[in-house]
């Protein structure tokens, strides 16, 4: 039985991997620089080969997460291509998120793991059913965004803080000096925002006894020193810059020279007010029931509010910066949805209780059902390359310009298909192998339409290629684009999905 509920977190994250598999920007440079590592191998000879030299992006980002996610992409690939599964370079883009999703999935049947010995099976089972049901945390787990990296070691520390015997009042201090050294890690390789939920769950170790004050400044500083040896070894080989250490580089620009503010600002309650909201569905009226009903509950929290609080202060907000606190907001939940069905041997009141529950789910899982399907609807740029390959297949001489808002929406290096790299020994060279992608930046369609190299354009702005003699445009590429309310003599109101023209493929005659 526990196995299956394990797998069916890991079948939803794939699901998610398979409805939606083009990525956007933020994914990128992760995804790139896992598709490079891969692709040439990490010599010093390969690195010249690297997209983020072309592109290297606002700051340095970190390469430990890639390096270790296309370590474990390989025996994905090897099993797909035993199964005769890889077509094309999009279907390793496809196994880098899958193993990407796996390992997340791991790290929340640990969580689940856990939630069984404190809180019983049936609280563990729950825990299952309202992740699973929710849209961010699976429709991203398998996404390369650094702090979908991070996440994995975050949810090892949370079960290894949450799993022990119902009655016992703590951890061992092993586990708790474990649980720290896998949070600083990932605080000084991965996000540093995490720091934020590290230090105060490191006071709450100390105030509640669950160690010793040496014992946490040995751990701490030990942690910290080995994880800075690792990121600084690894980042300034990849970057070819020493010293470099990508995080507090990234929070020296971001936070001390306010650059984060050039994102866009938002209220200091936004991620109460809104970003929670939308990541917890009805897992947040269900974690408060949790906290009310059991103790427990609330010594597992604790860390939660100080960390929104701290992060409520950074102008910049994004739902990723708290996604960590889902998982036990989550644990939090299942046990206020077991206190409900408890209540149902209790006559009219307990079939309510049991009614209502069914009621959140259900609440989750469509409003599941309609983001997936916007969101995955949402990618033209990886529909627009895709489709692009399969119309000139027979051609030679190909030269594209791919535009900015399709690199930023979906159009990846795997998606580059007929030229290098081929990712041997794992897919066949495909029948041309010699186009040029190109993504220079800044060019307007004038430029493409008189740079007479350029054969084809992937284009957001087709009126250009239009007007132009030599040119036509060949197809458009739709996406969502929204939800309008339409109101008949003003009495049936019905909600209509808008789509667009996003994108246009245009061709030199
Ligand atoms: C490409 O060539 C093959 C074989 O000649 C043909 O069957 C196929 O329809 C062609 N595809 C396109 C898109 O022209
Ligand atoms: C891509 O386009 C730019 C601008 O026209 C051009 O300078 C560059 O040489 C092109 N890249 C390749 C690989 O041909």
């Amino acid at each position: 039985m526990s196995v299956l509920l394990d797998l069916a977190l890991l079948a939803t994250s794939w699901t998610h991997v398979l409805l939606a598999p083009y990525t956007k920007v933020e994914e990128s440079f992760n995804l790139h620089a896992t598709h490079d590592i891969l692709a040439y191998g990490v010599d010093s000879n390969a690195l010249a080969n690297y997209d983020h030299f072309v592109f290297p992006g606002a700051v340095p980002r970190s390469f430990v997460g890639s390096l270790a996610l296309a370590g474990l992409t390989v025996p994905v690939l090897q099993a797909a291509a035993a199964l005769d599964l890889l077509k094309s370079k999009f279907d390793v883009q496809i196994a880098v998120r899958i193993a990407l999703a796996t390992i997340n999935s791991l790290g929340l049947a640990l969580v689940r793991r856990a939630t069984t010995r404190r809180f019983g099976f049936a609280t563990g089972a729950l825990f299952v059913l309202i992740t699973a049901t929710q849209f961010h945390l699976p429709f991203w787990m398998g996404r390369s965004l650094p702090n979908m990296f991070a996440l994995f070691p975050v949810n090892v520390a949370i079960s290894l803080i949450l799993s022990r015997s119902p009655q016992t009042s703590r951890p061992t201090p092993f586990m708790i000096h474990l649980s720290l050294v896998l949070l600083a890690f990932s605080t000084i390789v991965l996000r540093a925002e995490l720091l934020l939920l590290t230090v105060p769950l490191a006071i709450q170790a100390f105030l509640f006894r669950w160690t010793s004050l040496t014992a946490l400044v040995q751990v701490g500083t030990f942690a910290a020193l080995g994880s800075i040896a690792v990121t600084m070894t690894v980042d300034s080989y990849f970057w070819d810059r020493w010293p470099l250490w990508p995080e507090l580089n990234g929070l020296y620009f971001n936070v001390f020279q306010g650059k984060s503010a050039d994102w866009g600002t938002s209220p200091v309650y936004a991620y109460v007010s809104t970003h929670i909201p939308k990541l917890l569905l009805s897992a947040l009226p269900l974690s408060v029931l949790g906290a009310l009903c059991d103790p427990r509950i609330i010594s597992l929290l604790i860390p939660v509010p100080i960390f929104v609080a701290l992060i409520s202060i950074l102008g910049h907000k994004e739902w990723r910066f708290v996604i960590y606190i889902v998982p036990i907001m989550n644990v939090a939940a299942a046990r206020g949805a077991r206190w409900l069905l408890h209540q149902r041997k209790r006559s009219i009141i307990g079939r309510l209780c049991v009614l209502l529950l069914a009621g959140l789910i259900a609440g989750n899982m469509f409003a599941t059902y309609i983001l997936t399907f916007v969101s995955s609807a949402n990618y033209p740029g990886g529909e627009a390359l895709a489709r692009f390959n399969e119309l000139y297949v027979n051609q030679s001489n190909v030269h594209v310009h791919i535009g900015n808002y399709a690199a930023q929406t979906g159009a990846s290096l795997f998606l580059q298909a007929n030229s290098p790299p081929f990712f041997t020994p794992y897919l066949q060279r495909p029948l041309h192998n010699d186009w040029v992608y190109n993504k220079t930046e800044n060019l307007t369609p004038l430029d493409i339409v008189n740079s007479p190299h350029f054969t084809h354009a992937i284009t957001e702005d087709a009126t250009a290629f239009e007007g132009a003699d030599e040119w036509k445009v060949r197809e458009e590429v739709w996406a969502f684009d929204g939800f309008r309310i339409l109101r008949d003599q003003g009495r049936l109101v019905r909600i209509k999905y808008v789509w667009s023209e996003k994108l246009w493929i245009a061709e030199r005659m």
